[in-house]
């Protein structure tokens, strides 16, 4: 099914969009996840399909609107084939790669974590095991980044997660962080 191979992932959840994530995931203190996000290319991938470029390689292809057109917007948009049961109420489509294309369907995360009790910012919250897979593995990065992308740009996951790096400073990564994580495909605690 569509999105469920991301780590965690469960077919029970709902797509729930980026804007909720906002509200604990936004803070400078938490190195502003949302606020790095929002300037990458993943946000912007569904605006990317109304580009003159975008309109070319659908008019070769014979495809009237990318935005609509499952052809491109399987890769361009969140969760674009998912049943709607699985979306929430306000789930917006237009954000384009958003949290929940790396992490899985989060509603039940967002729950659990609205109900549990306030701590303070500066303290990392230990997750109960199961709500939340670790990063994201090559696996879930290469169902866009293959050779399906008209676009295609050889996919490198130890050289791209450093671009899209998202770092919560309170949780003091080690320097090397990112190189092991890379080196692993994602899988470091399977890796001896
Ligand atoms: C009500 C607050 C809240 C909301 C809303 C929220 N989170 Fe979280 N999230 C947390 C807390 C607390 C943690 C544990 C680490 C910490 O203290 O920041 C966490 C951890 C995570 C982690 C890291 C898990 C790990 O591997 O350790 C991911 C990924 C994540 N959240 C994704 C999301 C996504 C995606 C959304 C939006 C759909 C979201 N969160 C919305 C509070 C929230
Ligand atoms: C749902 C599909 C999807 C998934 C999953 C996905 N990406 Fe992407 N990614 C895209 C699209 C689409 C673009 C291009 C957006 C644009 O240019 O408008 C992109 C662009 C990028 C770029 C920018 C490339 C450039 O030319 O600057 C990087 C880096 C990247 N992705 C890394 C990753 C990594 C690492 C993962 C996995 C952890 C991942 N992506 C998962 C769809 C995806
Ligand atoms: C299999 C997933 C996938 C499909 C299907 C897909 N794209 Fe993309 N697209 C990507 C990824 C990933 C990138 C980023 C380039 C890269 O790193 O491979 C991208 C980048 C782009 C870009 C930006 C190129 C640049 O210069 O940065 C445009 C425009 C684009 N895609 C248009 C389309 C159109 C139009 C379609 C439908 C005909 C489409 N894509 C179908 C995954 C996909
Ligand atoms: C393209 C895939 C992708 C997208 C989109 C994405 N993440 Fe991540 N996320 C990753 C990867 C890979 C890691 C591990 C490397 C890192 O932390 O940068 C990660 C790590 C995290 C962590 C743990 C940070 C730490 O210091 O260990 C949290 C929390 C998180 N993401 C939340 C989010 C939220 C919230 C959003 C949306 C606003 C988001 N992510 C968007 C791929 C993604």
């Amino acid at each position: 099914m569509a999105g469920s191979a991301a780590r965690g992932a469960d077919d029970a959840d709902q797509y729930v969009g980026a804007e909720k994530c906002k509200n604990c995931h936004a803070a400078p203190s938490k190195g502003d996840l949302y606020g790095v996000w929002t300037k990458s290319k993943h946000a912007k991938a569904y605006a990317m399909l109304a580009s003159e470029e975008a309109k070319k390689i659908a008019k070769d292809k014979g495809i009237a609107d990318p935005q609509q057109d499952k052809a491109c917007a399987q890769c361009h948009v969140t969760a674009f084939d998912a049943p709607t049961a699985m979306k929430g109420k306000k789930f917006d489509p237009t954000q384009g790669v958003q949290c929940e294309s790396c992490h899985g369907p989060s509603g039940k995360h967002v729950k659990a974590r609205l109900d549990a009790e306030e701590t303070p910012e500066d303290k990392v919250v230990e997750l109960p095991k199961g709500e939340r897979g670790g990063p994201p593995s090559a696996e879930v990065c290469i169902k866009c980044h293959n050779e399906k992308s008209p676009n295609y740009k050889p996919f490198d996951y130890k050289k791209f997660i450093k671009e899209i790096a998202h770092l919560d400073p309170r949780r003091k990564h080690p320097a090397d962080y990112l190189d092991k994580l890379g080196e692993s495909g994602g899988k470091p605690e399977e890796k001896k």
